[in-house]
């Protein structure tokens, strides 16, 4: 359980600052909020949470552990890429953004009501 939510958070790490490398070099900033997400979203939150669950293995390999997961692993890509569309004035999707973040809030709440109960 602790590998597989640091090794995903590498992608966010990965894609995160190949965005910020892309904003500095062409100098459009549109996508600054999405950066920030991806990487402190994704990146260090889910990186956390894998060295959490090494420190306390009586939490990890749990139902509310995997849905974590999962939620935060769907929930994310769907609100970064609402997001994403929304501010290059792409797409006006506010209930796909909407859909992902709340799928994020609950994971944040599967991972806070796991580790209460667990630790
Ligand atoms: C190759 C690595 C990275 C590059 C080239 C990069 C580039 C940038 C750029 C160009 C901005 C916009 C700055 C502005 O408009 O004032 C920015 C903002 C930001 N970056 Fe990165 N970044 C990198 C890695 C990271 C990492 C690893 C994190 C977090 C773990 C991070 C977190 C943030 C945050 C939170 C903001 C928004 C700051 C604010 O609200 O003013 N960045 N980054
Ligand atoms: C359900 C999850 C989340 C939602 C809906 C959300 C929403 C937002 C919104 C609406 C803003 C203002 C953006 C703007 O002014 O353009 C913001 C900014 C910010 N959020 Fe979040 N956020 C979430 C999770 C997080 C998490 C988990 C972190 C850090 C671990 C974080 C760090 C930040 C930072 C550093 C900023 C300021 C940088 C920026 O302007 O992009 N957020 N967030």
């Amino acid at each position: 359980m602790s590998a597989r939510f640091i090794k995903i958070s590498l992608a966010y790490l990965v894609l995160g600052a190949s965005l910020g490398i892309y904003m500095g070099l062409s100098q459009d900033f549109t996508l600054m909020p999405v950066h920030a997400h991806i990487l402190l979203a994704g990146w260090l939150t889910l990186a956390m949470a894998g060295v959490i669950y090494r420190l306390h293995p009586e939490a990890a390999g749990t139902r509310l552990a995997q849905a974590h997961f999962w939620l935060h692993n769907l929930g994310l890509p769907v609100f970064m890429a609402g997001l994403a569309l929304m501010l290059s004035g792409r797409a006006n999707l506010p209930p796909v953004i909407g859909t992902g973040a709340i799928a994020l809030l609950v994971g944040f709440v599967c991972l806070a009501l796991n580790l209460w109960r667990r630790i």
